[in-house]
């Protein structure tokens, strides 16, 4: 359906004005994550060659760059003000892959409600989140960004994001418009190392790596995002058949596609061709926006006067992004995101604050327990000891560019906000990492890790005298913000050795210790599970970490998180998921090696820590899990259902997962398959009985000719608190 307003102006526009509408600037100032800025910003704006900006936030800054397009270029078009709110705008929750661990789709929905208001209140229109890679793959750094392996999970947070930044009405001055990213299959590349190479077969795709970003669209997100990687010999933004015959023509997309920074340009690196080449390329596949590089800007018109480029498909792409800033309200008021009362009212309040707090808590996981030692005595004599235990540059994780560290609640001070009758000394027991060429790396945006500028031994020393002499050690320790998220790859996805070695000094000391982990992927922690300590997982929570990690570890909250990554045994066995096949030769079950089976010489196949699994200071049983009937007819339903009983000592929280296996299918099925969870909290020695109705509809697959159907036979099913349980029912699908 056209719209007479989009219609008019593109009547009036001239081939150049509508390729500017095409251009997507960055004036610098905020994070730029390539080798280029874009030069004369202001003087393309008022000249119709900018479409849209990002870097640019504030009201006031805003206005003026609003009233450079409006009150200078012929047509006064406004323009699209876009930016990265990742994981809240001013008031930064958790990392998206923390996040992703609560399983609460109300909270996500929330938090990103409240990331829109925020960044909305200083004038940005248009996010580019959220982010639905799906990541296998703990080596590639920007597995912090995505909510984990599994495409279900990963549909219900992308289309609770896209809900809670978009709203019902994008009009409202409180809600910005979405755009899911990286399409495709950005998750996926070669090794782990960032915007390597991604080859997969078609079928791999349409069932485990597609399914969230369909989902964003299905949602209504507003634009979509490519991704740097090859698809099948073709890189995402020169991708015809991922662009238009997927996006458009399969799915019924009919918002506008974004480049990643650059990624047309990239294209000449790929090897496909000088610019004019691939920005052709880029536009006749579907591109509709090109990040930064001017490919479009510099030699559409070239391509439209040679014959190469039709003016049809510039209009094509001009209609798409006029339409989007009809869809935010901006052809209506350019200054919809202008207003100067709004930051003081909206932004870092009271509320938001308490909200990032809430999230936090909900993100943590519980790995492993020792001899009850949590959660700790609002009176104990505490030695909090390590790098990231007073540390303020590290709370906020990858990706925050609009938050500010100092800002952000340490450890240390958060735990005595929670327990001011308790005794806590600190020290901090080693450096993030003595290697100073490695954190020199990390460093790039700021100093995130000092450089090994005390010496071991002596802070050794002082955290072991320490530790002597309290009841309990906490030990915050892991990684620095930089060591995840965007070109931050790791072959070795261990602890730091300079903490590894204060960790096992610890743990001599024969004292109670609890390690506080943080980090922006799954870690190999098969050396810290062996030892006598008990592990929270705490990613980086953000602005509130401190008050959170207190509310967790004294009892205020019991954790309840689930992690939504597989953690390896170690880096050779990624990556690593779940779902796995079977295979025709498939491991023993016992774990012992089997020549001629599919298994390592050196290892189980097991992860060291399945997807799904989290403990809770309580105990959690299963009974009587059961299907309500042996058969499920093709227009009916079933129930499965399973009783949950809270058996141990505090109240608590679990997220109950159901997962199938179509025992007998036309191309092989996954190992397993979650369909459906619920969170539910349960009072000590309480018992409730969770059920998920599953009709047909939630047994579909993609076949070999990528049709979507199921296929009547017999499934088996299990409800547990993780991925790791045994089948336990079963029921056949009927014709
Ligand atoms: O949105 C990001 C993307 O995720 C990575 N490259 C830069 C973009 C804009 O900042």
């Amino acid at each position: 359906e056209r719209i007479p307003e989009v219609e008019e102006l593109l009547k009036k526009m001239t081939l150049e004005e509508k390729i500017g509408q095409l251009n997507l600037l960055t004036p610098g100032g905020g994070v730029a994550t390539g080798s280029v800025v874009s030069e004369g910003v202001e003087a393309k704006i008022k000249a119709g060659k900018v479409g849209g900006v990002f870097g640019v936030s504030s009201p006031a800054k805003v206005r003026q760059a609003q009233e450079l397009a409006v009150k200078n270029s012929r047509l006064g078009i406004p323009l699209l003000i876009g930016s990265d709110v990742i994981h809240g705008y001013k008031t930064t929750y958790p990392i998206p892959l923390g996040l992703s661990a609560s399983w609460d789709m109300d909270l996500i929905k929330e938090g990103a409600q409240m990331a829109a208001k925020e960044a909305t209140a200083d004038g940005i229109n248009w996010n580019f989140s959220p982010m639905v890679d799906i990541a296998r793959d703990p080596r590639w750094g920007r597995i912090a960004e995505g909510a984990g392996e599994d495409p279900y999970l990963g549909s219900q947070i992308a289309k609770a994001m896209v809900q809670g930044y978009q709203g019902e009405d994008l009009t409202q001055p409180h809600t910005m418009m979405a755009t899911v990213k990286h399409m495709a299959l950005y998750g996926a590349p070669e090794a782990g190392r960032d915007y390597n190479t991604v080859d997969m077969s078609r079928l791999k795709m349409f069932n485990e790596y597609l399914p969230p970003y369909k989902a964003a669209v299905d949602a209504g997100v507003g634009s979509v995002m490519t991704s740097f990687n090859d698809i099948d010999g073709i890189p995402a933004s020169g991708n015809k058949w991922l662009l238009t015959d997927l996006l458009r023509d399969r799915w019924g997309f009919d918002g506008f596609v974004v480049s990643d920074y650059t990624s047309v340009n990239e294209m000449i690196a790929h090897g496909l061709g000088d610019l004019q080449a691939v920005s052709a390329l880029a536009i006749n596949a579907g591109l509709d926006m090109d990040m930064v590089g001017e490919g479009f800007l510099t030699t559409l018109k070239k391509s439209v006067e040679e014959g190469k480029v039709t003016e049809e498909q510039i209009t094509k792409a001009a209609r798409r992004i006029l339409e989007a800033k009809h869809k935010i309200g901006l052809l209506d008021d350019p200054y919809l995101y202008s207003d100067e009362s709004r930051p003081d009212k909206d932004i870092l309040t009271e509320e938001n604050r308490k909200l990032a707090r809430k999230a936090a808590t909900r993100s943590f996981v519980l790995l492993k327990k020792h001899n009850n030692t949590l959660p700790l005595a609002k009176d104990a004599n505490i030695a909090l000891i390590g790098p990231l235990a007073n540390n303020k540059n590290n709370m906020l994780g990858t990706w925050a560019p609009t938050g500010n560290p100092q800002l952000s609640v340490p450890i240390l001070e958060g735990l005595k906000n929670v327990a001011p009758n308790a005794n806590i000394t600190y020290a901090k027991g080693a450096n993030i990492s003595d290697d100073s060429t490695f954190a020199k790396k990390v460093n790039v945006f700021g100093q995130r890790i000092q450089i090994a500028d005390e010496s071991p031994e002596t802070l050794l020393k002082e955290a072991l005298d320490l530790a002597k002499s309290s009841d309990v050690v906490v030990a915050v320790v892991g990684e620095a913000t930089e060591m995840s998220g965007e070109a931050a790859s790791r072959t070795d996805i261990t602890i730091p050795d300079s903490q590894k070695k204060l960790i096992r000094e610890l743990a001599k000391t024969g004292k109670p210790v609890v390690l506080v982990l943080m980090s922006g992927r799954p870690l190999d922690i098969s050396e810290e599970m062996a030892l006598s300590v008990s592990i929270l997982q705490i990613w980086h929570p953000g602005v509130e970490a401190g008050n959170a990690v207190g509310d967790v570890l004294f009892g205020d909250y019991n954790p309840s998180g689930k992690l939504t990554n597989s953690w390896p045994r170690s880096v050779g066995q990624v990556p690593i998921h779940y779902r796995m096949k079977t295979t025709g030769r498939p491991g023993p079950e016992s774990g012992e090696f089997q020549k001629f089976k599919s298994n390592y010489l050196d290892s189980p196949n097991t992860p060291l820590l399945p997807f799904g699994y989290g403990l809770s200071y309580t105990t959690f049983e299963y009974s009587d899990v059961k299907a309500s009937s042996k058969e499920l007819n093709a227009d009916g339903s079933i129930e499965l259902s399973a009783t949950v009983t809270n058996t141990g000592n505090y109240n608590g929280e679990e997220i109950v997962q159901l997962y199938i296996r179509d025992v007998v299918r036309s191309v092989t099925p996954p190992g397993k398959e979650l369909k459906g969870f619920q969170k539910i909290a349960l009072k000590k020695g309480e018992s409730k009985t969770v059920t998920f109705t599953i009709s047909p509809e939630d047994l579909k697959f993609y076949n070999y000719d990528i049709e979507y159907v199921y296929e009547p036979g017999e499934f088996e099913f299990f409800i547990a608190g993780s991925s790791d349980s045994e089948f336990d029912g079963t029921f056949t699908l009927k014709k």
